[in-house]
C-alpha cells in the first residue's frame, strides 16, 4: 500500500507540473484567428529587449526610444539587422506574426 500511495503522489506532482507548464504559455493567436502580437514578443523578443524595450542585453536596440517607421522595424525583424547582431525571423514568425509584433513593440514608445 506505501508504495502504491507514494507512486500516486508522483503521478499527481507530474500533473501538477504539467498543468502549471500549460498555464504559464500565452495563447499566440486572439479569438479572431490573428496572431497576438504582445504574446509573440514575450516569447521571442523579451529575453534581449525586455518587456518595456528597454532592456538592452546584448547591445539590442531601446525599443521604446526606436525613431524608426514601422516598415523600417518590419524590414529588421523580418531580415535581421545589418551588422547581424539580431538574427532574422524569417522561417521563425510568419509574415503576419511579424506585423502583429511589430504593432506591439510600436506601443513601447515612451
Ligand atoms: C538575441 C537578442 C535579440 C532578440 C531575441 C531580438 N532582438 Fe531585436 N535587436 C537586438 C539587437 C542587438 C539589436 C540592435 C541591432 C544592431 O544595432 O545591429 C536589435 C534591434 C531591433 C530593432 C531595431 C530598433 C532600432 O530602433 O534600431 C527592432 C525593431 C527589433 N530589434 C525588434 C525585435 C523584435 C520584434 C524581436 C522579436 C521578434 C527581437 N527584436 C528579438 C537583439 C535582439
Amino acid at each position: 500500500m506505501a508504495i502504491l500511495g507514494s507512486r500516486r503522489r508522483i503521478i499527481l506532482i507530474g500533473l501538477f507540473f504539467t498543468l502549471g507548464s500549460c498555464s504559464e504559455q500565452e495563447v499566440v493567436i486572439n479569438d479572431n484567428g490573428a496572431p497576438n502580437g504582445k504574446a509573440i514578443y514575450k516569447q521571442n523578443c523579451k529575453v534581449c529587449h525586455g518587456g518595456k524595450g528597454n532592456l538592452g542585453v546584448g547591445d539590442a536596440a531601446d525599443l521604446s526610444a526606436s525613431k524608426k517607421t514601422f516598415q523600417e522595424k518590419l524590414y529588421i525583424i523580418t531580415n535581421g539587422s545589418e551588422g547581424g547582431k539580431m538574427t532574422s525571423y524569417k522561417g521563425v514568425l510568419t509574415e503576419k506574426e511579424i506585423a502583429a509584433v511589430t504593432a506591439h513593440i510600436e506601443t513601447l514608445i515612451k
